[in-house]
């Protein structure tokens, strides 16, 4: 079933979404270019890689939606992205680590929102890359929490929520599917009745 308010939300999302990972890329250049470790330096250049690759697969969606990435969101992405990089240089390796970590949660939880919408407005073509997406900021969020937690200082910090396992993404969706189907079969064999 077609649904304008899920349409509308889900353009919306993948607006956020597309400079958010602008914002993110930029961050991570600078970010990667100012540790030392390089084990460290190569993954946080790979998550930057992930991230423009997120980018283009959300800016395509946004074409087959006929929308446009937000301008305004777009400069300030570019803004925002640069200047955390520059200050990933001066602040030491604890606080872009922390950072990194606390937004990617939230990273994951927008690709799964996303998903939700798209299944809501009848655009299935889109949840399996968006629920990929959401996979991928799992393993970056992960990945920094690993970080924080190796240093002194931030093993003693509170640190935000741990997601629920990789595996929940897919099947929270799936059964959430399973639950609409029998819901939808109800009401047929009640109306055939
Ligand atoms: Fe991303
Ligand atoms: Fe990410």
């Amino acid at each position: 079933m077609q649904d304008a308010d899920s349409s509308q939300k889900l353009t919306t999302i993948l607006q956020l979404a597309y400079s958010g990972e602008r914002a993110a890329a930029y961050a991570y250049r600078g970010h990667w270019k100012s540790v030392s470790d390089t084990a460290e330096r190569a993954r946080i250049k790979q998550i930057e890689d992930e991230e423009w690759h997120h980018r283009k697969l959300v800016g395509e969606m946004l074409r087959s939606l006929d929308a446009h990435p937000g301008s305004l969101r777009e400069i300030r992405a570019l803004i925002i992205g640069r200047g955390l990089g520059l200050l990933c240089h001066v602040m030491g390796w604890l606080a872009p680590m922390y950072g990194a970590g606390r937004l990617e949660s939230r990273n994951i939880v927008e690709y799964e929102t996303a998903a939700r919408y798209a299944r809501d407005c009848g655009r299935e073509d889109f949840v399996d890359c968006l629920l990929t997406m959401a996979e991928v900021e799992w393993d970056h969020e992960n990945y920094f929490r690993s970080r924080v937690l190796l240093h002194p200082v931030g093993r003693r910090l509170s640190l935000w929520p741990v997601p629920p396992p990789k595996e929940a993404i897919r099947k929270s969706f799936e059964q959430e599917v399973e639950k609409s189907e029998r819901a939808g079969s109800g009401i047929l064999i009640a109306t055939k009745r």
